[in-house]
């Protein structure tokens, strides 16, 4: 059976994970012991990927989870799904990957297809992975390279590895050729592109476009409030056209692994080539100000000064019915409340810690902040845990509005 190892067992790791163990004997290969060790127990960390797949795969010897980098040696292909963050300064880190790269330079013992699915900027897998991987390594193998950025939306349930097209391409017609083999199996709509560069700078434009028009609209929703215009119900009248217009809603900003950083690689790698990225740059910026923008509104509405308030921040995974706090405006919503003296817990029903402190019950507070509104997290709880609520969701009816 072709033995597929995948570097990283995160959302998108332990995501493809389970969908090869169908067709392939599957080595999760991540640094973490403790996600190792419960994975090996059968039971998943990511929401969204079943425990009971998890099981069924282990019983029937398709998936086992190792921290060792020998567990590899053998394999026919293997997938990199390993973070892209950024670094203090919001350059792209790489430093993931050339770990990724060191461990398979320096166990695989054989020819492989070596495919990239971790988000990086055009020329990633030509210029720093192949080479990584050939200076790792004791001996020239001549392995095959090809990208297939992952598009997984976590805790989204209609679209999945089977029905999301998957964009691919290899270094040569080879690699190309297997790759598609290789996602045939658990991917009905492959899309072949003509360079591995295309495939990588489509995966940061899809993101960068969302990341523009997140900004376009929270700057929207400002230039409504100060016309007194309802910015949700224009948003509403606007999309009654049925071409040329697509819905995006207003927030306290942009979370999550993707959208707040993505848009940088592409900017880092524009800039790098005297191409400007003034719009990425600036969009990036709307969207970090919109805590800002929040907290101006709330102490204008609360007579100014925040000093001493008990504020409750409700919702601070970045997006609603996860868990995931990587990159949330809460971050920035919080910060900026206690820098203007405002006593500020949070309450999340999904979170139960996050940067050292615990999710505080939902009542009791003098303002109340909504960033995140979780399905049974209830409008009348949130309502009834403070005398004045600021919800920039446009989910609570009753609450003040962005
Ligand atoms: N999460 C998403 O929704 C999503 C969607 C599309 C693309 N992506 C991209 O996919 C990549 C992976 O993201 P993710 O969300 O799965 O990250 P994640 O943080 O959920 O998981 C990454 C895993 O990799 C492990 N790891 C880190 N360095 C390692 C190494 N050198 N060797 C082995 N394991 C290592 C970590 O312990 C962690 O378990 C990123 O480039 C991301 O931008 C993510």
């Amino acid at each position: 059976m072709t033995k597929v190892s995948i570097i990283g067992q995160g959302y998108v790791g332990l995501t493809i994970s389970l969908f090869a163990g169908d067709k392939f004997d599957v080595t999760g290969f991540d640094l973490n012991h403790k996600i190792v060790d419960q994975l090996n127990l059968g039971n998943s960390h990511i929401e969204g990927v079943a425990s009971s797949k998890l099981k069924a795969l282990i019983k029937k010897n398709h998936y086992r989870a190792t921290t060792n980098g020998a567990d590899i040696a053998n394999s026919d292909i293997v997938v990199i799904a390993v973070p892209t963050p950024l670094t203090a300064d919001r350059k792209p880190d790489l430093s993931f990957i050339e770990s990724a790269c060191k461990t398979i330079g320096e166990h695989l013992t054989k020819p492989a297809l070596i495919i990239n699915e971790s988000t990086s900027y055009p020329g990633t897998l030509r210029k720093f992975i192949k080479p990584a991987i050939e200076r790792y390594s004791s001996a020239a193998l001549n392995h095959m390279y090809a990208i297939s950025p992952e598009r997984v939306d976590p805790g989204r349930t209609d679209f999945n590895q089977r029905n999301t097209p998957r964009l691919f391409a290899g270094l040569t017609s080879e690699a190309t050729n297997l790759t598609r083999d290789f996602y045939s199996e658990f991917c009905d709509h492959l899309v072949e592109v003509s360079s591995p560069e295309v495939a990588e700078a489509a995966k940061l434009f899809e993101n960068t476009f969302r990341q523009v028009n997140i900004a376009l609209v929270n700057e929207f929703a400002q230039i409504s409030h100060a016309l007194g215009i309802d910015v949700y119900e224009t948003i509403e009248a606007a999309a009654t056209k049925p071409y040329g217009f697509m819905k995006f809603s207003p927030s306290a900003g942009v979370g999550g692994h993707c959208i707040p950083v993505d848009p940088s690689y592409l900017a880092a790698i524009a800039e790098e080539n005297g191409a400007p990225a003034t719009f990425i740059r600036r969009a990036n910026q709307v969207n970090r100000e919109m805590s800002k923008y929040v907290v101006d509104r709330v102490a204008t509405d609360c007579g100014g000064s925040l000093v001493g308030k008990s504020v409750l921040v409700v919702g601070v995974a970045y997006k609603p019915n996860v868990a995931d706090t990587r990159e949330t405006a809460a971050e920035l919503v919080i910060d900026e409340l206690r820098e203007r003296g405002a006593v500020v817990q949070w309450h999340d029903d999904l979170v139960d810690q996050w940067r050292g402190e615990k999710s505080a019950p939902l009542s009791d507070a003098d303002i109340s902040i909504i960033l995140t509104k979780h399905d049974n997290t209830t409008i009348k709880s949130i309502l009834a845990s403070s005398p004045y609520v600021f919800d920039t969701t446009g989910k609570v009816y009753g609450a003040t509005s962005l």
